[in-house]
């Protein structure tokens, strides 16, 4: 059987409304389109994944109401295992984001809720049978104390079974303002920055914040950072810097980019080729790839 890609993290609902021209403040305008679709980085790349012909599974918290339901069903339509995943009944609500796609550039912007959400926590995840996984891939989430015990147990389990067997691990470190995130770039063997958090670190270009950033991971490790319409950037096991330009969509007339997910589609894309053991500069050019070919389309139907 082959062995299963898991992704841990957050699914939430993104309610969106494509505009023809970003709104002001307190105006009222009619939208283009209007529909809802799963989202949370996690939710994203575990569906990615499943499209692009991997066997994946999604590991998180759902809630109890109506808006779960629509959730298990969209993983079950793309073939994702949820299995594992912890239901809350404390009365939480699963997490929304207003989406308002502006259908001139095809930028996002995201209004999240997700307070007090109940994380994927290290006793449910050392339940899971660690056999099988290939890769385990966690979303750079607030429970970072968690996210970092839950690396370790992977770690150790894999001191105990053959080189063939062990399971590759990934983080993704993008929000900002998750303070936790900066001291965990040690803890995998592949960590995707974002565009934002080098930025927001200070470094001048995406050369200079792999590179730096580079000296705070492990050893044997890489880092990855994509950064949208410049293509990506990597330091690899070598040590070297790696880069891939980006494929921009073509574009038939009157239509749309959508860049939502696109940041989420790369890390599925580039895991799935190094999950087959394909080269650094392989997965960089396959993840720029098909992160183009998502933003000329309307979600992620047309990847497979
Ligand atoms: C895209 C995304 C959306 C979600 C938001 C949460 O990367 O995962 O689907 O609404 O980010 O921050």
């Amino acid at each position: 059987m082959t062995k299963r890609i898991l992704v841990v993290g957050l699914a939430c609902v993104d309610i969106i409304s494509v505009v023809q021209d970003y709104p002001e403040e307190d105006s009222d305008q009619r939208v283009l389109d209007y529909y809802w679709q799963r989202g949370g980085n996690a939710a994203n790349t575990s569906c990615v994944l499943s499209l692009l012909g991997a066997r994946s599974e999604f590991l998180g918290t759902f809630a109890t109401d109506k808006e779960a339901e629509f959730l298990k069903e969209v993983f079950q339509k793309y073939n994702v295992v949820t299995e594992n995943c912890v239901t809350n009944t404390d009365n939480v609500k699963t997490p929304t984001s207003i989406v308002i796609t502006n259908s001139k550039n095809g930028s996002r912007t995201i209004l999240h809720h997700g307070k007090n959400w109940p994380e994927i926590k290290p006793e449910h995840f050392k339940k899971l049978d660690l056999t099988q996984y290939k890769w385990i891939h966690f979303e750079g989430r607030p429970s970072c104390d968690d996210i970092k015990d839950m690396l370790l147990w992977i770690d150790e389990y894999n001191k105990t079974v053959d080189k063939d067997a062990r399971i590759r691990t990934s983080l993704e470190i993008e929000k900002t303002t998750r303070i936790g995130l900066d001291n965990l770039f040690d803890t995998a063997d592949t960590i995707f920055v974002s565009k934002d958090y080098v930025k927001s670190r200070g470094y001048k270009t995406k050369e200079e914040g792999v590179q730096k950033l580079y000296a705070k991971c492990r050893e044997g490790s890489e880092i990855i950072c994509p950064w949208g319409e410049e293509g990506a950037v990597a330091v690899g096991t070598d040590g070297m810097l790696h880069s891939s330009p980006a494929f921009p969509p073509k574009l038939s007339p009157g239509q749309n980019m959508e860049t939502l997910a696109a940041g989420d589609t790369f890390n599925a894309a580039f895991i799935l080729l190094r999950s087959k053991g394909q080269s650094l500069n392989e997965a960089l050019t396959f993840g720029c790839q098909v992160a183009g070919a998502k933003c000329g389309m309307k979600g992620i139907d047309g990847l497979d």
